[in-house]
Parts: C-alpha cells; structure tokens; sequence
C-alpha cells in the first residue's frame, strides 16, 4: 500500500502541488492525468524520491519513507525517453542492472519477462534498429529484472501509435497483475488513463481534482474541471466517429 499524506510541492513562491492524499492498494494501477504543467512529473518524482517535498508525508507498506533516498525506496521509473544505451544491444540493456545485483533476477524469471514482452526475436538487436514499442518493451523488461516494489511511467504510451499502443498497455496490465506489482502512470489523455488504470488522479493546477474509478469518474465527475477535461474530450472523439457514419464533416478537437 502505498500512501499519500497532504503533499504539497513549491517551487520558491509557486506552489506546483498543494496537500495531495491519496492511498493506493498493492497491485493496482493508478494514472496521474493532466494537463501540461499540472505537476504529475514533479508528483512522480516526489515518490520516486528524485524530488523533496516541501509538506507532507509518503508511506509505503506502513513505512515512512518521506525521507528515505530514492536507492533505498526500491522504486523505479521508466523515463519517457526510455533512455536506454545505445552501445547495448537489447538483451544487454535488459540484464544491465543485474551486473551489480546479479541475485536479483534468476535467468529463468529473465527469461519469463523476455517472454512476457515478447522480445525474443529482437535480443541481438541496437536500440537503434528497434520501433518504438520494441523500444518501450526493453525499457520495461530492463525494469522489471530489478523487482522494484513500485513502477512508475512517466508518459509510457505517449510517442506509441493505436494497435502498438493498445498492446503495449494490454502488457503493462498483465504485468501488475501477474507480480501484484503496483504501477503509478502519468499521462494527459483521459482516454488512455480510463482504460488502464483501475484508478485515476485527476490533478488540476497542482489540486486533486478527483481520485477515483474509471466508472466514477465518467458517471460522476467532481466537479466542472473534470467534467469538461474528461468528459469534453471523450465526446468529442464520440461525436466524430458518429459524424463518418452520417456522412457529416467531423468538426476539429
Ligand atoms: N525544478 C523546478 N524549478 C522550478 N519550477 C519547476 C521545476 N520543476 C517543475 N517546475 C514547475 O512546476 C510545474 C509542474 O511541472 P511538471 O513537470 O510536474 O508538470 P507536468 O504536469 O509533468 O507537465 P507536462 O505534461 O508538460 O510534462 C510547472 O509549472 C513547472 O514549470
Ligand atoms: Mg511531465
């Protein structure tokens, strides 16, 4: 379980998160969605222990790790440019964290998340010669061999295109189930946050806006930001696809 207690960030005078609480259960997925500049990064590396707060309090599995140093939390992120390294190959760039931790990981459960991934065909190959969802793959494989006890993606869908997109969120799900392995995502598309989290952090100019489920969320927005944010964007995708089988000219989002 991981707990958030009145977390509030500033930045000299500008306050950029303001008394953030929320708890969040072993194994769930939750997203943090917004818009640009709302403070999801600066949120995510707070947990991460990257960034101090300036207020408030983070416990995880009852502990207080507040002010624990992010090598001790045992968490890790998956940055939005995947920053892998480009002299690797792929399978070198998944076993890179082993070198100094080679107990973590057996060869055998390597080998389940090369599977899981599906990234067999692909372990010989540079970074540069892989897709971008080749490259998300051996980014979060490159994770996951370290067994953190919390996963953070900073924008993992975002640079994906539809099917890839769709695929690489089926895995991420998969994931968190198969190793209760709790995943905090960030994002700034409502549909991407609704279809794979479990919950959702909307957050509106460093404010909780609403923490909820998907279904809460769309049937009972909190309050005018959520509704126009979530719901405006949704019917507008909706009113579009209609419009293609009327024959009408979709309008522009
Ligand atoms: N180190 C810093 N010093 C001063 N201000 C900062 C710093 N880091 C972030 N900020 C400010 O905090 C606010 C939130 O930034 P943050 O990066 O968390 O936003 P975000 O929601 O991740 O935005 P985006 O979707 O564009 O990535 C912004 O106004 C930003 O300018
Ligand atoms: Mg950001």
């Amino acid at each position: 379980m991981l707990e958030l207690q009145n977390i509030s960030k500033q930045y000299g005078r500008r306050i950029v998160l303001r008394g953030i609480t929320l708890s969040i259960p072993k194994g769930e997925i939750v997203s943090i969605l917004g818009r640009s500049g709302c403070g999801k990064t600066t949120l995510l590396n707070i947990i991460l222990g990257l960034t101090e707060a300036t207020d408030g309090r983070i416990i995880f599995d009852g502990e207080d790790i507040t002010r624990v140093p992010m090598e001790k939390r045992g968490f890790n992120i998956v940055f939005q440019d995947y920053a892998l390294f480009p002299n690797l190959n792929a399978y070198e760039n998944i076993v890179y964290g082993l070198r100094n931790n080679p107990t973590r990981s057996t060869r055998e459960e390597v080998d389940e998340l090369i599977n899981l991934l599906d990234l067999r065909a692909h372990l010989g190959e540079r970074i540069h010669q892989l897709s971008g969802g080749q490259k998300q793959r051996v980014a979060l494989a490159r994770t996951l061999v370290m067994k953190p006890r919390l996963l953070l993606l900073d924008e993992p869908l975002s640079a994906l295109d539809g099917i890839i997109k769709e695929s690489i969120k089926e895995r991420i799900r998969t994931i968190a189930r198969t190793f209760k392995l709790t995943t905090l995502i960030v994002t700034h598309d409502p549909e991407e946050a609704l279809t794979i989290s479990d919950r959702v952090l909307i957050l509106n100019d460093g404010v909780a806006a609403q923490f909820g489920t998907p279904q809460e969320i769309i049937r009972r927005p909190a309050d005018d930001f959520v509704r126009r944010f979530i719901l405006s964007q949704l019917e507008v995708k909706r009113a579009n696809i209609g419009r293609l089988f009327s024959n009408e000219t979709p309008s522009r989002t």
